[in-house]
């Protein structure tokens, strides 16, 4: 009954844009480990892609490191300007920041804690982060080389007015690199509001299977941080939040019913 009322709530933008709020306001508040620095369900890289050294990584996080790493790859990042939207507890920042050299990153999330959190955790000179939301972003108009997007836009009031401010913040040229899920039946919703913001679509690529190996790869090591870091009558629930082998989620992506979506983006050069 309760997940049936979420359900349709869900369906409201006002309702949608609280649920995030309230969500990762309380889990960088409750669960502020160190360890935990990734939220995203994980990606192993395509054959063509290449192995990734991650030497002073812990192997846990390896997999959500790997969802932004080989993202961020689709676009030159060196000396660049980076805005990440929905950047959560850092983790994915801070190694692009340290990893593909950009001159700044900024991290901007709607979750005030996990912008402290952040902070706290994740000290480089180019890197900081910030709060704000992903449909009023604020920077200034053509600022911005590139913007990253990491399973965060499904969580949004309105998918439309975020990337219209990408659009806004972007340099002409600048680019969008964006990794989401949503339910195979939808996909072309997003299809359609990323075409019709009237950036150009370089790549898409569906990456469920590759999402699916991650979530395999890393299921002892993830309930295993689940079980250290949450108390045992919340473990369940934030198992099926996390994705883990045998959830709701996780066995979606592989009977088809959810898909998971890579799309690089540009905007026009003049
Ligand atoms: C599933 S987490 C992913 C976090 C991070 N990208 C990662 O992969 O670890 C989604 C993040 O999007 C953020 N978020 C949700 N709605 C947002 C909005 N309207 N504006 C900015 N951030 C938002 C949440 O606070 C959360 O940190």
């Amino acid at each position: 009954m309760i997940k049936f009322i979420i359900y349709s709530l869900k369906r409201f933008a006002w309702f949608k844009r609280l649920n995030a709020k309230v969500t990762y306001e309380i889990l960088a508040k409750r669960v502020p480990a160190a360890e935990w620095q990734f939220m995203n369900y994980g990606y192993v890289p395509n054959a063509s892609e290449g192995p990734l050294e991650i030497p002073d990584e812990p192997e846990v996080q390896k997999y959500p490191l790997q969802m932004y790493h080989y993202l961020a790859l689709k676009t030159d990042l060196q000396g660049k300007q980076v805005l990440e939207v929905g950047s959560g507890r850092g983790g994915g920042a801070k190694h692009i920041a340290k990893a593909l050299k950009p001159a700044s990153y900024v991290g901007l999330d709607l979750a005030q804690n996990a912008v402290d959190l952040a902070n706290k955790l994740h000290k480089l000179p180019n890197l900081k982060f910030i709060q704000g939301s992903a449909e009023e972003i604020p920077l200034k108009d053509n600022s911005v080389d590139v913007v990253l997007n990491v399973e965060s836009c499904h969580a949004y009031g309105s998918v439309e007015k975020f990337i219209s401010e990408v659009k806004r913040v972007l340099k002409p040229g600048g680019t969008l690199a964006l990794v989401d899920f949503r339910d195979a039946d939808k996909m072309d919703i997003l299809r359609r509001q990323l075409k019709n913001s009237g950036l150009e679509c370089l790549e898409e690529e569906n990456i469920t299977s590759n999402v699916v190996k991650a979530i395999e790869a890393e299921d002892e090591s993830k309930k295993a941080r689940i079980k250290k870091l949450f108390p045992a009558k919340w473990q369940k629930l934030f198992g099926e939040f996390a994705g883990v082998v045998g959830s709701t989620f996780y066995n979606k992506l592989t009977n088809g019913t959810k898909v998971y979506h890579r799309f690089v983006l540009k905007k026009a050069d003049t």
